[in-house]
């Protein structure tokens, strides 16, 4: 399903969902990864899944990138560009759930649930816009279906990656370079 001649990058690729599919990538045949969170190993946990994925035959990147900051992630693209095989595969994990109920959060509260997904999303899409990917994962909620009690931002969020990957999918995108598929898990 992977091929071993490619890089994948993980979004949230250290958190709970990201190491998962990271191990399953490398079951399957993944060789080179990168795994994109803002603040790169914290625990002990992360290091492990990080060891038993090399262990595995795997090269892991830590890419220290906040998704949303169009420069850092770019960084990121760069040395993949100079040191790894071709990009041919994003899963976009990063988030961050909850943010209250509308009636009571604030600006702040709001973004910071919103960036990760939406500006991270738009980000990723442009800056790969010429990268003949096989896939672009969006990982959204069926909270943006059916809502989250307390979290006003995190649905509105998810409902966005619905919408864009429905938008890549059509005709009205024409300029992604995908040779694959473009969808939200
Ligand atoms: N867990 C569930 O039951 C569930 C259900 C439905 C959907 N999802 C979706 O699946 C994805 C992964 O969930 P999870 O449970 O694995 O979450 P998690 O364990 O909290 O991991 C999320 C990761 O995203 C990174 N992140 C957050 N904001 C970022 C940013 N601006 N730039 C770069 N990295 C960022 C975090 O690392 P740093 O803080 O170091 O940046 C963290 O490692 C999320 O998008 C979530 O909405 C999860």
């Amino acid at each position: 399903m992977f091929t071993p001649a490619a890089t994948y990058l993980i979004t949230g690729g250290l958190g709970g969902i990201g190491l998962a599919v990271a191990h399953w990538m490398v079951a399957q045949g993944a060789r080179h990864l990168v795994l994109l969170g803002r603040r790169g190993i914290t625990s002990d946990e992360q290091a492990q899944a990080v060891a038993a994925l090399q262990d595995m035959g795997a090269q892991v990147y830590i890419g220290h990138a906040d998704v949303a900051n169009a420069d850092e992630v770019q960084a990121v693209l760069t040395h993949i560009d100079q040191t790894m095989p071709p990009l041919r595969g994003i899963l976009h994990a990063a988030g961050v759930p909850g943010s209250g109920i509308l009636l009571t959060i604030d600006q702040q509260q709001f973004v910071a649930a919103m960036e990760s997904k939406i500006a991270g999303t738009w980000i990723l899409h442009d800056l790969t816009r010429e990268c003949p990917l096989d896939f672009f994962v969006l990982f959204s909620s069926m909270a943006a279906v059916v809502g989250a009690s307390g979290q006003g931002g995190y649905p509105a969020a998810n409902a966005f990656l619905d919408s864009f990957a429905q938008y890549v999918g059509s005709r009205a995108c024409p300029h992604r370079a995908l040779t694959g598929a473009c969808g939200t898990t």
